[in-house]
């Protein structure tokens, strides 16, 4: 057998994170670098194995530069987000011993590798389903484990996500999840806090309803920084309004009061898609199939007295959807399948993973 040479090593770690989907929304920064935000938010992280970001990160002597590979594809690993989390995880890398080879790996070490990472979202991406999210979670998370980094203070890796993308705070926990805005100008109150397990509420039912793949014209990031720029809506919804929703839905979540849960939710998305439409150029983020999927929960609900169901947007047309229970939801499936049949010449890309149902709509 060869004698090893200097550059034929490959260290790696593999990690997959969830997306998480915003009950009350993030939209607005009041620090662009640090990403701290104007007002807190509270999310619900979906399970790891349905919608999620697999991302592979790989250090090797014989690697000259750092490069990143999304979907398959090479794409610029200069930008801002990307170099700030490198740059964060590195400086607290710690020696390791690759356990694949026993090789150790120095602290020294870590500052002249380069590294690799390929990543794969199994879900459309930059379509308005928080692939930031899951993306930069998994990516400071599998570099934390790659590089040895332990946390010094509960929150630690979770505070690095969200300088790669706000809402990617949240994804480092399950159940359901607040980033509290914090106060401090340096960020480290702006932490992620699990509210409560995901086993807390169980029966509650999460379909996805994918309206259109196709990657969104305006980015959360450019999008939400013209929004504060010039909607006072926003400013409004930020200081006087969130700060007591937040209130009733920490107390709907705790108390399974899907009621509330609902009223809350629809009231939230809907208000954020109308400081988007008060962002000068206004931004458009829901199409005509996610109106009329607003409309059939919002009929639904209205003929029974009591929500049925729930929905919520983020910046995409896709729907994200919310039952009480598994028989509700498989009236909701029923009710979307009646509304929008899939097309004859298509065949329909429904799948259930776990607790989630996708459903691909025709555009
Ligand atoms: P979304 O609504 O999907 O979160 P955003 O506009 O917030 O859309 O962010 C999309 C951007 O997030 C992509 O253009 C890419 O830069 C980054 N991103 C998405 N998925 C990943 C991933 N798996 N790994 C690294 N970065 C990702
Ligand atoms: C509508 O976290 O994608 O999904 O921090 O600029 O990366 P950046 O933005 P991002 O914004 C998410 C906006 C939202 C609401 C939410 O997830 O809370
Ligand atoms: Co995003």
């Amino acid at each position: 057998m060869e004698a090893e040479t200097q550059g034929d090593w490959v260290a790696m770690v593999t990690a997959r994170a969830p997306t998480n989907i915003a009950v009350i929304k993030y939209w607005g920064k009041r620090n662009q670098k640090l990403i701290l935000p104007i007002n807190s938010s509270i999310s619900i992280t979906l399970n790891p194995h349905d919608l999620s970001a697999t991302t592979t990160v790989a250090v090797s002597p014989s690697f000259t530069a750092d490069r990143l590979w999304l979907n398959g594809k090479e794409v610029s690993i200069e930008g801002d987000r990307y170099q700030n989390c490198l740059r964060e995880i590195r400086s607290r890398a710690t020696e390791v011993t690759d356990p694949k080879t026993s090789r150790i790996i120095t602290k020294k070490d870590w500052e002249s590798l380069h590294v690799h990472i390929v990543s794969k979202n199994n879900f459309p991406t930059a379509a308005g389903l928080a692939s930031s999210a899951a993306g930069f979670a998994c990516l400071v998370y599998a570099l934390a484990q790659l590089m040895g980094v332990r946390e010094r203070y509960k929150g630690e890796i979770s505070s690095i996500a969200r300088i790669g993308s706000g809402s990617a705070c949240r994804s480092l926990y399950g159940g359901f999840v607040e980033w509290d805005m914090g106060k401090d100008d340096d960020g480290k109150d702006s932490i992620a806090i699990q509210l409560a397990e995901e086993k807390h509420w169980e029966d509650l039912v999460v379909i996805i309803a994918v309206v259109s793949s196709r990657r969104k014209e305006t980015s959360s990031t450019l999008g939400m920084q013209d929004s504060v720029n010039t909607s006072k809506l926003l400013l409004h919804r930020a200081k006087e309004i969130v700060p007591k929703v937040m209130v009733e839905m920490r107390k709907a979540i705790k108390e399974r009061d899907f009621a509330t849960f609902a009223r809350i939710c629809c009231a939230d998305s809907n208000q954020f898609h109308a400081t988007c439409l008060d962002t000068s150029p206004p931004i458009f983020y829901l199409n005509d199939t996610s109106k009329r999927i607003i409309s059939m929960v919002e009929r639904w609900n209205k003929a029974e007295g009591t929500p049925q169901a729930a929905y919520t947007f983020d910046a995409g047309p896709n729907a994200v959807l919310f039952a009480p229970d598994k028989a509700k939801a498989c009236e909701l499936l029923s009710r979307l399948l009646f509304y929008f049949p899939p097309a004859s010449d298509k065949k329909i890309s429904s799948y259930v993973v776990g607790d989630v149902d996708m459903l691909a709509f025709k555009e």
